[in-house]
């Protein structure tokens, strides 16, 4: 089931930027080949539903907000926020979080967990990147921090010693002590033969969250959604503890996604792992583990 267009497990998704949902307007979201209706109410609070209406199954982004619920536009059934509507009647709502200025929901029923925290002094300031669509699943796209063989052949580092990998509940991190191969534009950085220290942590099926300790310390969080086409929406966030830091963090990180983009679009992934992807494969192995996202009520 891993990196399988057709299964959406339970994690948070990143479904664009918060402000770009405006009051009293409801929008449809895809995630993976369903989609959701999010709204925001007058009092400026988001709502996430499931698309149908609970009668008979009508669109619910063609609905008008009321007050803090949605009336649909077939026979105007109010559905509150709690999913509940007077008749008694149930959809299902979805748990939604407002930061660093993306607004993210929680396919499934109640979160797991919550979102990253990156470390306070990085958090001094948060650069958010547009949306980018990639033509790959996320299970994979996200799953790449992991990917240490491609590391060396593609990124061009050289490893100082044996990764060092670590499970928790949702959760494979890999810590990297390694440093830059000289190129032409690492030269023009100043990062030629500097050592580079990183530690990279997959959350769940939709999240990466990266901390670099050397050569510019920053974070980086990642994340992915998949759209019915079986590519993805990505979320990029830096934090960085200066905006100095940019200088050295962006060129680097843009370099970094450039080299992935090009081997990641229009990959049809194939589950034959070797024993160079154990670590890799240690993240398919906890995306398979978790919950798929149920339609539920
Ligand atoms: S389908 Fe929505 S109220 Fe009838
Ligand atoms: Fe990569």
């Amino acid at each position: 089931r891993f990196a399988n267009p057709e299964v959406v497990f339970e994690g948070w998704y990143p479904i664009g930027t918060a402000h770009g949902f405006r009051r009293g307007k409801a929008r449809r979201v895809p995630i993976g080949k369903r989609d959701i209706v999010v709204y925001r109410d007058f009092d400026g609070e988001l709502h996430a539903v499931e698309r149908a209406c609970g009668h008979l199954g009508a669109d619910l982004s063609l609905g008008k907000v009321v007050g803090s619920g949605l009336q649909c536009a077939f026979h105007r059934w109010c559905w509150n926020a709690d999913g509940s509507c007077a008749n008694g009647a149930r959809i299902a709502t979805y748990a939604l979080r407002e930061r660093w200025g993306v607004a993210w929901v929680w396919a499934g029923d109640s979160p797991a967990y919550d979102l990253p925290n990156p470390e306070s002094e990085n958090g001094a300031h948060v650069l958010r990147l547009p949306m980018q669509r990639i033509a790959c699943h996320p299970h994979v796209v996200l799953g790449n921090g992991l990917d240490i063989s491609h590391v060396v052949g593609v990124h061009r580092f050289h490893f100082d010693g044996e990764p060092r990998v670590e499970t928790e509940p949702h959760r494979v991190s890999v810590q990297v002590r390694a440093h830059f191969h000289p190129t032409l534009m690492r030269y023009i950085l100043g990062l030629a033969h500097k050592s580079a220290n990183w530690t990279f942590t997959n959350i769940g099926p939709s999240l990466a969250w990266v901390k670099v300790d050397s050569p510019t310390p920053f974070e980086l969080v990642w994340a992915a959604r998949p759209l019915p086409d079986g590519s993805c929406a990505t979320q990029t966030l830096f934090f960085l503890p200066r905006w100095r830091a940019l200088t050295r963090a962006v060129p680097m990180m843009i370099a970094t996604t450039w080299a992935d983009r090009r081997v990641l679009s229009g990959l049809e992934f194939r589950p034959n792992f070797v024993a160079s992807d154990a670590i890799f494969a240690r993240y398919a192995k906890l995306v398979e583990g978790l919950p798929e996202w149920s339609s539920s009520c």
